[in-house]
């Protein structure tokens, strides 16, 4: 197909919600995809941060065709192997909790506001409020909506949207704290918050949170979707702190490129949960359980030693890039980092892709970096020879009209 039938057959197909590039994936392996000109890019994006093992992991799909040929599906009526051993794995890393699977991450984080809510009753509390942040991104529903930055989200679109958020400003302990009062019932929040620009909550506040949790018997709600699973360099980017959240939310790279949405909950708020009060007809899929396995055995101690590693050196090659006088900062934690310019960063991603190579832009202006886990040294030298490329065609003409 060529390159501008692509808008008109989104305009006639689809519902218009994502602005795609003009390129048609035909295979995706590791560190690198291929489109059907037999184009090679290599991918900092990891399909938005899903792809953490890589493309088709030869263990995940091994473990995907193995699951496949025994059943599809069954219903949440009856018990799954992969389902048991995946619950038994996942709760196995975040001891004293219990989980329910679900398909993404909105779903993840809408059962974690309801839990909250059902805490809070079964606590006697007479408030509903959950305390969130400015740049949050918690999900598309209804509920997680209201939770993340409504001005970033055409929120009012919406509305009647449902009640019970209040938004902070990020890592300001002391507006937090301000703001505690007798209807609030949890905090919820990003440790990294991915869409809003890449920003990281300090270990201060992190550990401010959980003080203050204790202190006004709050909860205290971790949306590990995108930094968690090993992405920062620990199995939850929240360990850094030394802090544990009551109820810790995940998705995107859980299954290693299936969906797969899980809610983790410490007994204190599980045990409120009773038949009726909750469910899923697909969540906890046993296709997606059997690779998520995969992905929890790919998940070692040294792979996440490896992750730190890899990620201290793709951070330190950015921070070269501060010598283009459009990069006012790089941040992040391991292999989820963010480069903050002073220009808008579409051009960047448009040129990069034309380069072949494959990064986001979030927030305008931040150029955002997902890679695989498994990402190579070469392959990382190989990226920022295109960054660079592309950073010297295009910083002289922005500095000139300036
Ligand atoms: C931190 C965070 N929470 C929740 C979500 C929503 O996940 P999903 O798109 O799977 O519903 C996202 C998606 O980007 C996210 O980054």
């Amino acid at each position: 197909m060529e390159k501008n039938k692509y808008k008109s057959f989104e305009l006639k197909h689809f519902l218009y919600t994502f602005k795609r590039y003009p390129i048609l994936i035909t295979k995706a392996k590791g560190s690198v995809v291929w489109d059907d000109q037999g184009k090679r890019y290599l991918d900092l994006f990891s399909g938005l941060a899903v792809c953490g093992v890589g493309h088709t992991h030869d263990r995940v799909v091994r473990a995907i065709q193995k699951q496949a040929s025994k059943y599809l599906h069954v219903s949440n009526y009856y018990y799954t192997a992969p389902q048991m051993d995946l619950a038994k794995a996942l709760t196995g890393r975040y001891m004293g909790s219990r989980v329910f699977f679900s398909n993404s991450g909105a779903e993840a984080n809408e059962l974690a506001i309801k839990l909250a809510r059902l805490w809070a009753t079964k606590n006697g509390k007479r408030g509903r409020d959950i305390l969130t942040f400015h740049n949050a991104f918690h999900g598309r529903t209804l509920a997680t909506a209201a939770a993340s930055d409504g001005k970033n989200r055409n929120n009012s679109i919406y509305e009647p949207l449902p009640k019970g958020f209040k938004a902070l400003p990020f890592n300001d302990l002391t507006k937090l704290k301000a703001a505690i009062s007798s209807k609030t019932i949890a905090i919820l929040i990003e440790p990294i918050q991915g869409e809003g620009g890449v920003n990281v909550a300090s270990g201060e506040f992190l550990k401010g949170i959980a003080r203050a949790c204790k202190k006004h018997r709050l909860l205290f709600i971790a949306d590990e979707v995108q930094c968690g699973l090993g992405r920062t360099g620990t199995f939850f980017s929240f360990e850094q702190a030394g802090v544990k959240p009551d109820i810790v939310t995940m998705a995107k790279g859980l299954a290693g490129g299936l969906p797969l949405g899980a809610t983790l909950a410490l007994d204190r708020v599980a045990r409120h949960m009773k038949p009726g009060l909750h469910g899923s007809t697909f969540g906890g899929n046993p296709v997606s359980c059997a690779a998520s396995l995969e992905v929890l055995k790919l998940l070692t101690a040294s792979q996440l030693k490896s992750i730190r590693t890899t990620g201290r050196i793709l951070k330190d090659t950015l921070t070269g890039f501060q010598r283009y006088p459009v990069v006012k900062e790089i941040r992040g934690e391991g292999l989820m980092l963010g480069m903050e310019l002073t220009c808008p960063g579409a051009p960047f991603v448009d040129l990069a892709r034309k380069k072949g190579l494959l990064i986001n832009c979030t927030k305008e202006k931040v150029l955002r970096f997902l890679p695989s886990y498994f990402i190579s040294r070469k392959e990382i030298e190989s990226a920022m020879k295109i960054l660079d490329s592309v950073f010297q065609t295009l910083v002289p003409t922005i500095e000139a009209k300036r």
